[in-house]
């Protein structure tokens, strides 16, 4: 009986540990994805300085004061995909035309879809990112890195708002890539 326990006490442990690794976001193939990912929107002139933007235009939460919104096709290694960038904008005097003249003044993070071919299906095989200006993904407050399928499963982050974007395709803004 005594053993009965311990033997079911070792499984849970393990089964706690396998959930905790099993993380839907953050880990090392998604940091590492982010990396790549940032590095071909530098590579075609989606970051930095006179990086290419929309006009600015008055967010609504969470995403921030002021946006700018993109849509596009980026290829990161072998995988054409679209993209869709979404930079938020804030910060004392933060204006649709104070950043329209000084973009990188007011820039406080740069949020990502990309879809990968075959990531992950039930999420429509985007991945997700929220960059801070310098390019590193953004932790949540238990130090988890913003990128991959963040929220998936979860009551809050990306994927758990953007399943209700009408259309089924989980971006908001329109239905052009609703099947
Ligand atoms: C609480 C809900 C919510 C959360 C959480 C959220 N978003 Fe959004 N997101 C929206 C809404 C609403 C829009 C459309 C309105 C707008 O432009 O702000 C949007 C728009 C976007 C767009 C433009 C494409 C589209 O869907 O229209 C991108 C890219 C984006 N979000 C990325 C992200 C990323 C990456 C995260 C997580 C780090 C995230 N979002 C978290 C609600 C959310």
């Amino acid at each position: 009986m005594k053993q009965k326990k311990m033997i079911i006490a070792a499984a849970a442990s393990m089964l706690m540990t396998a959930t905790a690794q099993a993380a839907p976001f953050g880990g090392s193939a998604d940091v590492s994805y982010a990396a790549d990912l940032w590095a071909s929107m530098t590579a075609a002139g989606y970051t930095g300085k006179g990086a290419t933007m929309s006009a600015p235009y008055t967010g609504t939460h969470p995403h921030g004061a002021i946006l700018d919104t993109i849509d596009t096709r980026l290829k990161v290694g072998d995988n054409d995909g679209l993209l869709i960038i979404k930079r938020n904008y804030g910060g004392e005097g933060v204006s649709k035309t104070a950043v329209a003249n000084d973009p990188e003044k007011y820039l406080k993070a740069v949020t990502v879809m990309y879809k990968r071919k075959g990531y992950d299906p039930e999420i429509k095989d985007w991945f997700w990112v929220k960059y801070a200006p310098d390019g590193t993904p953004m932790k949540n407050p238990k130090g988890m890195s913003l990128a991959g399928r963040v929220g998936k499963g979860m009551g809050q982050g990306c994927v758990a708002c953007h399943k209700a974007a009408p259309g089924g395709d989980m971006v908001f803004n329109h239905d052009r890539y609703a099947k």
